[in-house]
Formats: structure tokens, sequence, C-alpha cells
């Protein structure tokens, strides 16, 4: 994958994408509000860690839940488990999720864990992939939204059929939860209605909730007290977590709510951007806050267009491009309160801008 940084981002004055930059004031607002003298956890133990799980387990409707420096750790363990209890080493999932293309084979190279991949890179996992799997597996996973394919969502009634078959066939189905919170408004139904479909869960802190990082994986007790023991053997069992634990509730809190705002937001911008005849937006109407604009334009040409339109009008649409062919590229948006706080001359003025610069960049 190739990648362009759209290098007049970093000094837009209006960026687009996400809630804030990644400075030490994320640290600093988790910090804000505390007490010096409160305590820390320690070792996974203590009422700063405890509380927060417990918290956590509770809005996801699960027995319990816990917390890790990495979605990446949580879930690689939460997979084995589920197949060490299956005692099937094999783990199926969507060919562009997180484990098989950003996690170096860690399910194979750490746990022994062979991946099953289902369904197409270009659409999402079916029922009927799972029913056409012909193979056993120790546990499916399912990617809620998928990002790589611009954060599509099956319908809901999808889902629950997908559950329900994995449980008459005894399949633990785990989620990759990572973007959770930000389904919630496409889906109307809480994170519990969504979780009571799945044996385990995990959540992200810092995608659109924005925290500094960290996961929580929730389930039954006996699956998260067998995790706790792999994130001590993983070194993930460190003596404080607590600045990520502080940053991850305060994001909880504060963006939580505010999902619907970014989801309405999400469908706003890409319907402006998809009157472009060289962009097209996928899916076409966003089921979250996310999207992946596409480009019919070489990536030299589609990355000069946007940083001229961030330098000329201040509003960055987009960080980066991705070649998708010799002709065409692709970036991805998501939308958090960045996007809410543009104002809005500002943005239909930019996007004039995009249109007659795509128009004349394709003309040449
Ligand atoms: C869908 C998905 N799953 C898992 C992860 C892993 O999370 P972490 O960065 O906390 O390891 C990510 C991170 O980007 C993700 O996007």
């Amino acid at each position: 994958m190739n990648n362009l940084p759209v290098e007049s981002y970093s000094q837009a004055q209006y960026p687009v994408i996400g809630s804030s930059p990644r400075t030490l004031k994320l640290l600093i607002d988790a910090l804000e509000n505390e007490k010096e003298d409160r305590l820390s956890d320690v070792y996974g133990t203590g009422e700063l860690i405890e509380s927060f799980q417990t918290k956590v387990a509770a809005l996801l409707g699960k027995e319990s839940a816990v917390f890790f420096p990495s979605g990446t750790m949580a879930q690689q363990i939460a997979l084995r488990i589920w197949c060490e209890r299956r005692n099937v080493r094999k783990a199926a999932y969507h060919p562009l999720c997180h484990l098989e293309i950003h996690e170096q084979n860690g399910l194979e190279e750490l746990h022994g864990i062979e991946s099953v991949l289902l369904g197409a890179e270009d659409r999402l996992l079916t029922l009927d992939d799972v029913k056409a799997m012909g193979e056993e597996i120790g546990c499916l996973l399912l990617e809620l939204p998928q990002r790589e394919i611009g954060g599509q969502l099956p319908s809901f009634d999808e889902l629950e059929a997908i559950s329900r078959y994995c449980r008459e066939k005894g399949i633990p189905l785990h989620l990759d939860g990572a973007r959770l919170f930000e389904i919630v408004p496409y889906y109307d139904r809480s994170e519990a209605e969504i979780c009571c479909l799945f044996d385990s869960v995990y959540v992200s802190f810092y995608k659109g909730l924005g925290g500094l990082a960290g996961a929580i994986l929730a389930g039954d007790s006996d699956l998260t007290e067998q995790s706790k023991v792999w994130k001590r053997r993983h070194g993930g069992d460190l003596i404080s977590l607590y600045p990520y634990i502080l940053s991850a509730d305060q994001a909880l809190e504060l963006r939580r709510p505010r999902m619907e705002l970014y989801f309405n937001g999400a469908k706003e911008l890409s319907s402006k951007l998809s009157r472009c005849r060289q962009l097209h937006v996928v899916p076409e109407q966003p089921v979250s806050n996310m999207f992946h604009l596409h480009i019919s334009l070489p990536l030299d040409r589609a990355a000069s267009v946007l940083n001229q339109v961030c330098k000329e009008s201040g509003v960055g649409l987009a960080s980066f491009v991705r070649e998708t062919s010799a002709a065409s590229c692709c970036t991805e948006i998501h939308i958090g309160d960045r996007y809410l706080s543009i104002p809005q001359e500002k943005l239909d003025e930019a996007l004039q801008l995009l249109e007659r610069l795509l128009g004349e960049a394709a003309a040449e």
C-alpha cells in the first residue's frame, strides 16, 4: 500500500479528521480533575482499574471486562482462549481485518493459530460465507464497522442471523469493536444490544473516542480471568496503566454522547463530496462516523489538489492518499469534533475549490 501524505494537512487551520491533535494535552486533560493522592492501579488491581472495568462491562452488557494496553494484545489473547476451548487452532475473519493486515502475523507466530479468510476484500463477510466455510474453526471474528472497506456494516438482521448460526454450531463469536461506539447511532441499538450477539468483545478508547490508547476485552468471567494470565505473559500487565485508563474514561464520557453528531457529520460531508464528478464515497451512505473517499486521479495529482485546497482555504480534507490503481487513489475520513467546529462558509468555499481543481486536473 503506497500512502502519500498531504503535506499541508498538519498546518491546516481547519483540519477535518478526528477530534484533536495527538499532543500531550490529551494526558494533561485526563489528569486535570484528579487528586494527587489518588492511588494508582498496581499490576491490574486497585479501585482505579477495577471500577473502570466494571463500568465498561456493564455498558457492554458483559459479565466481566479487563483493561489492556492495546487491542492487538487483547484480541490475540481472546482468540487464543476461544481456540483452546474448542481445541481447534484456527480463527476465521475478513481478509482485511486488523489481525490479518496490521499485526505482522502475530496470531500465528505467537499463538500458533492459523487464519481462515472469509468472504472477499471488497465486500463484507456474510452468513453465506460462514455457512460455506467447510472447516472447523475455534472462533469467528467480525469487525464492525469493517474499516478497510470504508467502515461498512451488515444489516442488524444479518448480524443476528450470523450470531444465531454460530450459537447453533457452538462457534464462539468475537467482536472487533474498535469502533463500536461509532456504530450505535446507525443500528439505533445500545452497545449492550449489539454486544449480546457476541461471546466476547474488544473496544478501543482512542479511535472515535479520541483517548490516549488502551482497550477493553469483555466477556464471561472465565474468559477474562484467563485473559489476565495471558496479559501478564505478554508483558501487558504494566505496574500502572492509569494514564491510559483515566484518558479512556474521560474520552468515553466526553465523546460517547456525541456519536450521533459525528454520524450526521459524516453523512453531510460525504453527500457534499460525492457531488464532485471525480469523487466516489464508500459506503455510498456512511453507517458510522467514517467513510472512504475514492478519487479518480493518479496519486500525485490527487495529493497536489488536496494540498492546494488546504493551503488556499485552510481546510484540510485529507491527511493522506493511498494508491488504488495507476489512475485512482483513496483516503479515509472520520468525523469528530474538528469537523463540527468548521464554519459552514469555510467548508463550502473549500469544497467549491476542490471541485474546480479536480475538474482542471482531470482535464490535463
Ligand atoms: C479494527 C481494529 N482492530 C484492532 C485494532 C488494534 O488496536 P490497537 O492499536 O489498540 O492495538 C485497530 C487499530 O487501529 C483497529 O482499527
